[in-house]
């Protein structure tokens, strides 16, 4: 079978893929159908945490495996209820909602916010306000949350009850939370489909102090900030705020579908019997992966990676052709001369993956790449920019 041939006439036309087919991997090396070794600096876009069938992760994933695959919602299981004790330690939120997406993750932070403040303020305060140049996902109401014209364009009419605020403004943040009525405020705090770009300290202060005046909710989309991605277990650590409710997904399991919808004190039991649910949310398998990917973020393998991301700031910023380097942790946006695509193809070439956000080139290696492998793609990256 000619599998990029099969692929294309089969499979529907939504990703421009890359003409290179993966067969294998190990950590952060992965070979294609013809042998050659690539060194990944894409994580699958955030998701295998610790690279490609780390033995950890597969060891987990396979005993659970062995165990029990699934079983429904309507009972329990040790590894769901192991890795939402494990989030609430970890975070000082109160419970959580398992889905299989970011964008499922975050469907539920919108569900819980309009369901806590009708019930506190009545059915009308239901706008959400989320940023310009954000990005929450790709269902319809995840769109309409996203702040982006071209995501809309095509699959109007949106969903009510969105409106954007331009970011690091909070005085234009103060007039929309005014202007509406208000049920939440959702932030990235690193938008990454946006061109890997972390907003200002005083300004997610300042918007977490609204929020708490306003009585209204703060939601921090941690779907691919999360998971030690930005050098603590989530990006709001670094902004030292307290959300009330956080979603995440990506990098969670490792490389299996889950995402995780955590709420604090104040929302933790909004959503009673029948209010929401998924069948393959809290899966056995996805939540032992996890539980295995989140008792080894600790605080070496964060300070490992404020190392590495330390080093990429160095080795990129002034480099020839590169403009301006931004993200945060192992998160990071390289703007180039060239155009990002041309760099990614010329970079696939000399065999290292990474990728685009926007016109930036975008690098979310596994957040335990070997520093010897990163100083050498750090190398070919330098080299195709110049
Ligand atoms: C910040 C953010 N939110 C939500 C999503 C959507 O996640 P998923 O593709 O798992 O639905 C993404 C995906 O890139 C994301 O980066």
């Amino acid at each position: 079978m000619n599998i990029q041939e099969t692929d294309r006439e089969y499979v529907a036309s939504t990703y421009d893929r890359y003409p290179v087919t993966i067969t294998a991997g190990k950590g952060s090396i992965v070979t294609d159908i013809d042998g050659k070794d690539y060194i990944d600096l894409t994580s699958g876009i955030g998701v295998t945490s610790f690279g490609v069938c780390d033995d950890i992760w597969y060891k987990a994933v396979c005993e659970q495996a062995a165990k029990v695959q699934h079983m429904s919602n309507l009972f329990y299981t040790e590894p769901c209820a192991k890795l939402a004790e494990m989030l609430c330690e970890r975070t000082g939120m109160s419970k959580v909602f398992f889905s299989n997406s970011g964008a499922e993750a975050n469907e539920c932070a919108v569900k819980v916010a309009r369901k806590y403040i009708a019930d506190t303020k009545g059915p009308d305060y239901n706008t959400i306000i989320t940023l310009k140049n954000s990005f929450h996902g790709r269902t319809i109401a995840m769109l309409s949350a996203t702040g982006q014209d071209k995501f809309h364009e095509l699959f109007r009419p949106l969903t009510p009850g969105f409106v954007h605020a331009e970011a690091n403004n909070l005085e234009y943040m103060k007039v929309l939370a005014d202007a509406h009525k208000t049920a939440a405020i959702m932030i990235e705090c690193v938008q990454g489909e946006g061109g890997v770009i972390a907003l200002d300290e005083e300004y997610v202060k300042g918007v977490a102090e609204l929020a708490k005046e306003k009585e209204i909710l703060l939601i921090v989309d941690e779907v691919q900030t999360g998971n030690g991605r930005t050098g603590h277990l989530y990006s709001y650590m670094n902004y030292d705020i307290i959300p009330d409710i956080v979603s995440t997904a990506k990098g969670l399991a490792g490389g299996l579908p889950l995402g995780a919808t955590m709420l604090g004190g104040k929302v933790k039991d909004t959503l009673k019997p029948g209010d929401h649910g998924s069948t393959f949310g809290g899966n056995p398998v996805a939540c032992a992966g996890a539980v295995s990917i989140l008792e080894r973020i600790d605080d070496s393998l964060m300070a490992g990676v404020r190392e590495k991301s330390k080093y990429l700031f160095e080795t990129f910023k002034g480099a020839a052709g590169i403009e301006s380097v931004t993200g945060m942790g192992l998160m990071m946006g390289l703007k180039t001369t060239k155009p990002a695509k041309d760099i990614v193809k010329a970079c696939i070439a000399e065999g290292v993956l990474c990728l685009t956000a926007k016109d930036k080139v975008r690098l979310l290696p596994a957040l335990n790449i070997p520093d010897e492998l990163l100083r050498k793609a750090a190398e070919v990256i330098k080299k195709c920019c110049a």
